[in-house]
């Protein structure tokens, strides 16, 4: 007969079966993307004489190749570099190439991407499907396939595409044309759509099937800015929709609130925390936007706690949902491994909108919350590691205070 572990394996196996087929088959993006993009730190600052250590050049990238690797980013499962807009020549050369802009890129696109790959670590870059990039530098559109080859040569690993400038009326169809283009490089590319976003600011609906047979990720909604008003818009925007986008997500195929603003100006620690445990959540990408040279080390233990990322990061690829929500307090499950059969594990994350003083005591059962196991779960904060003593039946209360603006982290496993 069977043992029980070995059917577990199967099931899991079945599952992730079933998932992969209903997407992008590239063979990529199996867990979220984690790595590191320019735009929310570094937006589009080109004046290098002015501003040498954030400027969007070579110098950047390298830095923080070596960073991401020395400081243990890269170990821990951070794997892209990706450049967002401003990296361009303002036009075309005469034969029709885009140029890297050549002060601030000398050695060129592809040696860049050459050390990134002698680092370990993988290269991505930013287009723009319509005639220009958000910020004016030349787009993609009519030019896709020439450029698509340029990138896959330059030896590019993650391209994001976003949707300025585009005076047509069906995205999707160019969007679609350039995931072919893509695969007939026969080069792997983890391939970003921005389009829903703008879809979402003009009202069309988006077609989510076709999206997650398209893209590897895809951004939904407006860019994060550094604020903590900003994670509450995308994460309640998140909440609003989830019955909708997320049985979409899947490995190989993610919604995407933007990147992580952890290490810069706008979140408190604690606010950090809660965008963090949210995003693992969410099964987000964990891109992070921020100078590592100089980030406080508290804020790196956040980007760096390996049972949060395994949580972003678990096979199973099932986005989480807000299942409850009173008196500014939100409680948000994500259905995680390992499995008993069909009963799932479970990410708890406790949040608060509160901002009165003192940690907000909040009482409940599992059972409240969807977790109906009857043989139980043992608990885990996952900040600090910490386990609970004891079985936590699904009608046994379970008392957590939840501090202004942050989260309290749990991690239920099911009995085995
Ligand atoms: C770029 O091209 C435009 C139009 O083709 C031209 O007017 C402009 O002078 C060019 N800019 C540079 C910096 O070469
Ligand atoms: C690009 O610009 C041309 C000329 O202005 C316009 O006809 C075309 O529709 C534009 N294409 C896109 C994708 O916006
Ligand atoms: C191209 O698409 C085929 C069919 O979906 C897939 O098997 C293959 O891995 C893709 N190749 C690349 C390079 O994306
Ligand atoms: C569980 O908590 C609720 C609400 O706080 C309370 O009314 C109830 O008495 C508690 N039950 C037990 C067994 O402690």
């Amino acid at each position: 007969m069977p043992s029980r572990s070995w059917l577990l394996s199967l099931a899991i196996s079945l599952l992730a079966i079933v998932w992969t087929a209903v997407g992008l088959d590239n063979g990529l993006a199996l867990t979220p993307p984690m790595g590191w993009m320019t735009w929310q730190r570094f937006r589009c600052i080109t004046d290098c004489a002015k501003y040498p250590d954030e400027c969007i050049s070579e110098r950047l990238i390298k830095r923080t190749a070596d960073l991401m690797v020395e400081k243990g980013y890269a170990d821990a499962g951070y794997k892209y570099i990706v450049i967002d807009d401003c990296w361009l020549e303002k036009n075309r050369s005469d034969d029709g190439y885009l140029l890297e802009d050549r002060a601030r890129f000398p050695h060129g696109m592809k040696a860049l991407a050459h050390y990134v790959h002698s680092k370990g670590l993988l290269f991505g870059i930013y287009e723009n499907y319509g005639n220009k990039t958000c910020a004016g530098y030349p787009g993609i559109y009519g030019h896709e396939k020439v450029d698509i080859s340029r990138f896959a040569d330059w030896g590019i690993d993650y391209i994001k595409v976003d949707g300025c400038y585009f005076y047509g009326n069906d995205y999707s169809k160019g969007y679609e044309l350039l995931q072919k283009t893509l695969n007939s490089t026969g080069r792997p590319i983890v391939y970003s759509c921005s389009y829903p976003a703008y879809e979402d600011e003009s009202s069309i609906p988006t077609d989510f099937q076709l999206l997650a047979d398209n893209c590897n990720l895809w951004r939904n909604y407006d860019d994060i800015q550094d604020s903590w008003n900003s994670v509450t818009q995308i994460v309640d925007w998140f909440a609003l929709k989830q019955d909708h986008i997320a049985k979409f997500a899947g490995p190989g195929h993610w919604n995407d609130p933007d990147m992580l603003l952890i290490g810069n100006y706008g979140l408190s620690y604690e606010q950090s925390k809660t965008q963090m445990a949210l995003w693992a959540i969410l099964a987000a990408p964990l891109l992070m936007s921020n100078d590592l040279t100089n980030i406080r080390k508290e804020y790196e233990e956040i980007l760096l706690n390996k049972r949060i990322i395994e949580i972003d990061q678990d096979p199973l690829g099932i986005q989480g949902l807000r299942v409850y929500r009173r008196s500014s307090i939100e409680v948000w499950t994500r259905k995680i491994s390992p499995v008993n059969i069909d009963e799932y594990s479970y990410a708890v994350a406790f949040c608060s909108r509160r901002t009165d003083g003192s940690p907000y005591e909040f009482t409940t059962t599992l059972r409240r919350i969807g977790l109906k196991f009857t043989m139980g779960y043992t608990i885990q904060d996952v900040y600090s590691g910490d386990e609970w003593d004891g079985i936590y039946l699904s009608n046994t209360n379970l008392t957590v205070r939840v501090p202004p603006t942050g989260v309290v982290f749990l991690k239920a496993t099911v009995l085995i």
